[in-house]
């Protein structure tokens, strides 16, 4: 699994839930923690991101509590209420810069509002394994998106004076 190995590769800090399971027998997952490994250098983003490591850990406290059915819908809004506020911020600034791959960075945030949105459809169905689904898709997000796709941006802006 990637997030095991960037584990193994001291990329991230994660918590000791590897391999645990909850009170149902599920499978969990191991818990993104905020960590200076995951900062862009942007104190601006690092704060924004931070608050998606927020929402991961309380979507993770309440699948462990065996609350994430009761939950889910106000973590997704709140995760809406993230992604259009931060995207708006990041996409303005790299705007703002001249990124050169910023078609390509706009493309991965539009597939993440899109796939937030498929899970908000699917709430309804009140799939037992939904929860885990989202917890699993935000923390591919972070590994991908944000330790690689974000990090591009970094020696960019930097470079433009952005703190
Ligand atoms: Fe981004």
């Amino acid at each position: 699994m990637a997030a095991i190995r960037r584990k193994e590769a001291g990329a991230c800090r994660f918590g000791d839930q590897v391999g645990r399971r909850n009170g149902k027998g599920r499978e969990m997952m191991e818990t993104i923690q905020w960590s200076k490994d995951l900062s862009v250098g942007i104190a601006k983003i690092d704060e924004q991101h931070s608050k998606l490591i927020q929402i991961m850990g309380e979507l993770d406290e309440a699948i462990r509590k065996d609350e994430a059915a009761d939950m889910l819908e106000d973590i997704l809004t709140n995760l809406f209420n993230y992604a259009q506020s931060h995207f708006a911020t990041e996409e303005e600034l790299l705007r703002k810069h001249k990124y050169p791959e910023m078609a390509l960075h706009e493309l991965e945030h539009q597939r993440f509002i899109a796939k937030a949105f498929a899970f908000k459809e699917r709430l309804h169905s009140k799939r037992p394994g939904l929860a885990l689904e989202l917890l699993t898709f935000l923390s591919s997000w972070v590994l991908n998106h944000i330790e690689l796709t974000d990090k591009r941006y970094t020696k960019h802006l930097h470079g433009c004076g952005v703190q």
